[in-house]
């Protein structure tokens, strides 16, 4: 049976800083959200102004400093708010089929991070659950039954620009889909989109070449991967492949080879996956689309040791722009009728 560690509600975190002796009261975890595989995710306060933040456990620090700087004015793709390099002493009880077996105190790594809105999967299914493409009148009902062009080019634009910021510092997600792409909060963060959970991101480059280790190669989910990942090691150019999956699936509201299994429909997932390289094959459905199927083709000739065609991309999406689909900037969340409220 499943045995859980959780951190104590109400417990407070301190936190060893360079310019006091002893560690200091920094943050109270609040509530558990949910567990994953890498670690639990807390609701916490940060206690100097009771701001609500996210409190994630067991992390690897690498990653997250790599990407993590202050002074680094364009971090709004990720939510970080505070890392420790240090681990932390907490109260936890562990328990199982929600009955209490053990208390202590242990070290914990843990990750304090700004308090984002749902993610792109919870986003899907409300839009799913409510029709919106009725309620909406999306101009190409059969093929649109997800989330707006609009939105799907919003989120998009910035997905990608995340990637990009990512990649050029030289690490590589390995797990783009739904439910690490995460809608912000607040009014200054509402329209952004975020991308979280390094749980196996790597680095792809060492001594500036891109590194081939044959280890995990096949982590996160099979529905997004690209198909270069049955004879080769993740890179760069295949997190852009699971992100245009990404879209097309908010879009369309599921993948075309949703109904098979992930586990064990390798071949037919990836004669799928090849079948829709075909622009035809697309345009069928929604011409709008299209060029996100050019890019998907122009990353299948990406090497291995390339980077993807970023400069491409962002024509892309600039030409997507000037669709007569698109309507400056509203994404579907922020229509009050659609009623999205209450995911937040
Ligand atoms: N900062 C955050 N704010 C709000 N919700 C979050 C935040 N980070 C993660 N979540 C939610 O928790 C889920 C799991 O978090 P994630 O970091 O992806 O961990 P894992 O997939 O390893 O369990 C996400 O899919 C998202 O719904
Ligand atoms: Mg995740």
């Amino acid at each position: 049976m499943h045995v859980q560690t959780r951190i104590d509600d109400g417990h407070i975190a301190c936190v060893h800083r360079r310019s006091q002796p002893e560690p200091c009261p920094m943050f109270q975890f609040m509530r558990w959200l949910g567990g994953g595989r890498f670690g639990d995710i807390h609701l916490g306060r940060r206690l100097k102004d009771a701001k609500e933040i996210v409190l994630k456990l067991k992390i690897e620090h690498v990653i997250y400093s790599i990407l993590h700087n202050r002074k680094n004015k364009k971090l709004d793709h990720f939510p970080f708010f505070h890392r420790f390099e240090h681990s932390v002493n907490l109260n936890y009880t562990e328990y199982r089929d929600g009955k209490s077996l053990d208390s202590g105190m242990d070290k914990f790594n843990f990750l304090a991070i700004e308090r984002l809105g749902p993610d792109c999967s919870k986003l899907l299914d409300h839009a799913k659950q409510q029709e919106l493409y009725k309620k909406n009148s999306h101009p190409n009902q059969e093929f649109n039954r997800g989330l707006s062009y609009t939105t799907v080019v919003e989120v998009g634009e910035q997905l990608f620009s995340a990637l990009k910021y990512m990649h050029e510092k030289e690490i590589i997600h390995r797990d783009i889909k739904p439910q690490n792409i995460l809608a912000g909060r607040g009014k200054d963060r509402i329209r952004n989109i975020f991308l979280v959970d390094f749980g196996v991101a790597k680095r792809f480059k060492e001594e500036g070449k891109f590194m081939k280790d044959g280890i995990g190669t096949r982590v996160g989910s099979a529905h997004y991967h690209s198909i270069n990942l049955m004879y080769d090691d993740a890179s760069v150019r295949d997190d852009c492949i699971s992100a245009i999956y990404v879209l097309v699936e908010l879009y369309k509201s599921k993948l075309w080879w949703e109904h098979l299994h992930p586990n064990n429909e390798d071949e037919e997932m990836c004669e799928m996956k090849t079948e829709y390289l075909d622009e035809d094959k697309w345009a069928d459905e929604f011409p709008e689309l299209v060029p996100l199927c050019k890019v998907l083709v122009e990353l299948h000739i990406t090497l291995f040791d390339e980077m993807p065609p970023y400069a491409l991309i962002k024509t892309t999406f600039d030409e997507m722009k000037t669709s007569k689909f698109y309507k400056d900037q509203q994404l579907d969340w922020l229509i009050e009728e659609n009623g999205f409220k209450k995911l937040w």
